[in-house]
């Protein structure tokens, strides 16, 4: 089954970028759109409607762009919207959530640590999925700010390392053995964070889990791409900098309204 249409890929700003990467290095051919909806960051703020209708706004515009198949690489809009996005649109979604189970699984000290934003970690689907683990006891710590210090380009700023030591110093104190790191724009705070954290606890995100769900999806129901040559397209709707610096000033970044 060929299938040369591009894949879809969206989040609040340029987090997303970081499961983008995993997917470009597993499936590198294949060619992708990436929209950064950074207008609207952060989304963990907004309520479950606004981020609904903000999901149904990035994916119309996708689906315009002929898009085969849609990563929702925000942890705040899958837990918040997925279910309505897959009740809508005839086309397969794949979501991203905090890697809660790979965590609890392995624990030794049965003490783990979530770090997401307000949205996720009130989320219905978020809270079904830690009920699971009641063996494991589950430290849930909002990232309050850390998303608009990325999105502004402050990511190695005092003012970055000071909030994460706040939100560590706890979880570190309480005995934890796993991080896991449930928001697409975090990956971007590991050097910072293995600063902080002692070197016995693990750090895990859903990035690469991602791509090989994106593999096996095109591998079983939508179809691989037939190219040799991919292009990756970035679109933003706010001021492009920070997007291609994160992307190394390797890919055209688009500026446009939506
Ligand atoms: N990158 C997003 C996530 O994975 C959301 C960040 C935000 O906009 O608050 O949750």
């Amino acid at each position: 089954m060929d299938n040369n249409q591009p894949i879809g890929i969206f989040d609040s700003g340029i987090g997303g970028t970081s499961i983008w990467k995993e997917i470009h290095h597993l499936l590198p051919n294949e060619n992708t759109i990436y929209l950064a909806d950074s207008k609207n960051a952060p989304y963990g703020q907004k309520t479950k409607d606004e981020i609904i209708a903000l999901s149904m706004k990035n994916t119309d515009l996708l689906l315009k762009m002929n898009c085969k198949l849609i990563v929702v690489a925000c942890n705040t809009a899958t837990t918040n919207a997925i279910k309505e996005l897959r009740e809508k649109y005839d086309i397969p979604f794949i979501g991203i959530e905090p890697a809660i189970k790979p965590a609890a699984t392995n624990s030794k000290t049965r003490t783990i640590g979530i770090l997401a934003t307000q949205g996720t970690l009130i989320s219905e689907l978020f809270n079904k999925t830690a009920q699971q683990f009641k063996n494991t006891k589950i430290i849930n710590q909002v990232g309050h700010g850390l998303v608009p210090l990325i999105e502004s380009g402050k990511m190695n700023s005092p003012e970055m390392t000071e909030l994460l030591r706040s939100y560590l110093t706890p979880m570190i104190d309480a005995n934890i053995d796993y991080l896991v790191l449930g928001c697409s724009h975090y990956p971007y705070l590991i050097p910072q964070i293995k600063k902080i954290l002692p070197n016995n606890i693990q750090i895990i995100d859903s990035g690469e889990a991602v791509a090989k769900q994106t593999q096996n999806l095109l591998k079983e129901k939508v179809g691989f791409t037939t190219e040799k040559n991919s292009k990756p397209i970035f679109y933003t709707n706010s001021d492009p900098k920070v997007l291609r610096e994160i992307l190394e000033n390797k890919y055209d970044v688009i500026e446009k309204e939506f």
